[in-house]
């Protein structure tokens, strides 16, 4: 009698983590699929995901000084089409909005359109370094994207990676996206070359109040449509995936613990 209950026990667990896996595989299919340390034997590789900047930057952050900025640059669209490059990619540098408005105002309004521009594509590399990556290639000038004379160094103490230019050495405070062929970093300073500022920018001791990031709010009433929803939807994306591993991982011990019950 005891024996029956325990095998009747087993195949009702047994029919429940099937049921399970085929609840939790079904939906998610792709995103296993796109995990390439999951699908070694799928032959095809996956193309890689496409990403829009603009998207990207507005949901994230707040970034939205420097979406401003690359913007009325039309800075967006090398950046962009780098990053539709599969063979090289692109990473990114973005200072977050307190990282501008702690700079003095005249700083930027200062430059000339070529210096702006240069200034931003100063920001990016055209090609895709993971975090990793960069702890081999620290103590050796990069060439950014906008061109020989504008390098950057980078450094990794002990895990914490800052982005070397003449005037300011941020720290990469976060890692914002990161899959190949496209790279975003946050940062909390603006990088700031001795090509374009001869001498140190003056930095105010304050961060700037609230009217002088109005830069940032003119793009703001176009974008509030969308932004919360994409916002909820990646955040969604993510934990249902982290969830979904949760699960499997869960099954995975449920499974052997059933096997080791048996024998
Ligand atoms: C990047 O790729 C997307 C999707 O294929 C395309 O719609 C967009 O025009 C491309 N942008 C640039 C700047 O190449
Ligand atoms: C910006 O330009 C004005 C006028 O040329 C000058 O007085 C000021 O010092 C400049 N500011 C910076 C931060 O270079
Ligand atoms: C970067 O490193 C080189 C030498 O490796 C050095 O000459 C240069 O001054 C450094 N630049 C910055 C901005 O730290
Ligand atoms: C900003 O720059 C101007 C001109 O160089 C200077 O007079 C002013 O004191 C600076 N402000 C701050 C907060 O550093």
């Amino acid at each position: 009698m005891k024996m029956e209950t325990m095998s009747l026990k087993m195949m009702i667990f047994a029919a429940t983590i099937t049921i399970l896996i085929l609840a939790t595989t079904s939906p998610t299919n792709a995103q296993i699929a796109a995990a390439p340390s999951l699908s070694p034997s799928l032959a095809p590789a996956p193309a890689p995901p496409f990403v829009n900047l603009a998207n990207l930057l507005s949901v994230a952050g707040p970034f939205q000084t420097f979406l401003n900025y690359i913007t009325q640059t039309k800075v967006i669209q090398s950046f962009q089409n780098q990053a539709n490059d599969t063979k090289q990619g692109l990473t990114l540098f973005v200072p977050k909005d307190s990282a501008f408005s702690s700079l003095n105002q005249s700083t930027l309004s200062n430059l000339t359109s070529d210096q702006l521009k240069s200034l931003l594509l100063f920001h990016a590399f055209p090609k895709y370094y993971s975090l990793s990556d960069f702890k081999s290639l620290t103590d050796t000038p990069l060439n950014t994207f906008a061109g020989g004379l504008y390098t950057l160094n980078l450094t990794d103490a002990t895990g914490l990676i800052r982005v070397h230019s003449d005037w300011s050495s941020p720290k990469i405070s976060s890692s914002v996206y990161s899959t190949y062929p496209v790279a975003v970093y946050e940062l909390d300073q603006v990088l700031l070359p001795q090509s374009i500022f001869s001498t140190t920018p003056l930095v105010a001791l304050a961060p700037a109040p609230a009217p002088d990031i109005s830069p940032a709010s003119d793009l703001a009433p176009s974008l509030s449509g969308s932004s919360p929803k994409s916002a909820e939807s990646v955040n969604n994306e993510s934990s249902a995936y982290a969830v979904c591993i949760g699960v499997l991982n869960y099954l995975v011990l449920a499974v052997s613990g059933g096997f080791m019950l048996m024998l």
